[in-house]
């Protein structure tokens, strides 16, 4: 029987708790599909900040290298706002991105069509919206230098640097490329190229590659408009292509057509080496400990892992089925409540799943 070992990272706020149900989840999956886990538990952000003093001690990372998937909840905490950036629950999980190498964000947008009346767009938009953001993580401004704060004798200055070689583009482009070519074979690349010198150099890349790959319809549009369109006709996308802060804010704009950013999951992957696979919300410390999370994020990143890092294509398709069916059945967390519909906690809402697999 094979064995799979996966490293597990609550994290903080709703993190343990929709944690809780993925691995039960993926427990009673794994006998079902004949298959082991092994599971260990990091700590990893503010509650690792708590135990160590760092949001993100060298065992974690070692534990992460030595795994075949991570899966992490969330992170972060309005109570560490205050401390120096590098002891930010943030920065825990932007260390790990890089020092695992996952320089391809792949999150993909899909309306389920139970869902469609969650979204605060109109049905005729948002139904049939299947598309995937391809986002670059592990360079652009989140990770630039230089960066800092400074003073001057006009008072105090901060400066981050917007900056990617032709290299690290070429690598996310490539894997969008891939993905595009599985699918519809469109790709929207999206930059700011008007103003921004590291724009251009991405749409020259872009344009490039595209030439290598003509079976592929290749486009490009500035963030601000790509930002319109998503909501004005967000069909007409199929896999977006960005960089690291673009994608993040197109990332979470696109969760708003599924009806709740509770139901996105993500993969991030570098080109060898484990990928991290965790959900796109965040860590939601207002509702942390009341049992109202959404765990289905957490659950489809689980199905993600199970199908691109363990091959357990099954399992994979087992658990989008289950999500599947219970919507059908008009379960929902409070995030996704409408009428006729039966509201449930984080703990039930894991049971009926199981009980639908
Ligand atoms: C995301 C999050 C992270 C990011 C934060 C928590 C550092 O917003 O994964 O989209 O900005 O990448
Ligand atoms: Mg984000």
């Amino acid at each position: 029987m094979k064995n799979h070992k996966i490293v597990l990272l609550p994290g903080d706020g709703i993190g343990p708790e929709i944690t809780k149900v993925t691995r039960e989840l993926l427990e009673m999956i794994s006998k079902k599909y004949c298959f082991d886990i092994t599971f260990e538990e990091h700590p990893i952000g503010g509650s690792a900040i708590e135990l160590t003093d760092s949001p993100l001690p060298q065992s974690t990372i070692k534990a992460c290298k030595e795994s075949d998937a991570v899966l992490m909840a969330a992170i972060g905490d309005p109570k560490y706002d205050r401390l120096p950036r590098d002891k930010r629950p943030e920065t825990g999980l932007l260390n790990l991105r890089s020092s695992l190498g996952l320089f391809a964000n792949i999150r993909p947008v899909k309306v389920w069509p139970s869902l469609i009346e969650a979204s605060s767009l109109k049905p005729e938009f948002v139904k049939g919206v299947d598309l995937i953001v391809v986002r670059e993580l592990t360079g652009g401004i989140y990770f630039g230098k230089p960066k800092g704060r400074i003073r001057t004798d006009e008072g105090e200055r901060a400066f981050n640097t917007m900056t990617y070689s032709d290299i690290e583009i070429d690598r996310i482009i490539e894997i969008a490329f891939e993905i595009a070519k599985s699918r519809s074979k469109k790709v929207c690349s999206v930059d700011k190229a008007n103003v921004l010198d590291v724009s251009q150099l991405w749409r020259e890349r872009v344009e490039l590659l595209a030439k290598k790959n003509q079976e592929l319809e290749v486009s490009h549009l500035y963030i601000d408009n790509a930002a319109m369109q998503l909501i004005r006709s967000p069909k007409k996308f199929d896999v977006i292509l960005t960089a690291n802060l673009f994608g993040d804010i197109l990332s979470d704009e696109a969760a708003m057509l599924t009806g709740s950013i509770g139901m996105l999951p993500s993969a991030s992957l570098s080109n060898n080496g484990p990928g991290l696979y965790e959900p796109v919300h965040g860590s939601a410390p207002d509702i942390a400990g009341l049992d109202k999370a959404n765990p289905i994020a957490m659950v489809l990143s689980s199905a993600m892992m199970l199908r691109i890092a363990l091959k357990e294509i099954k399992a994979a398709d087992a658990i989008e089925e289950a999500v599947n069916k219970v919507l059908n059945n008009g379960l929902r967390t409070p995030d996704l409540m409408s009428k006729a519909c039966t509201e449930l906690g984080c703990r039930d809402m894991g049971k009926a799943l199981i009980d639908a697999i």
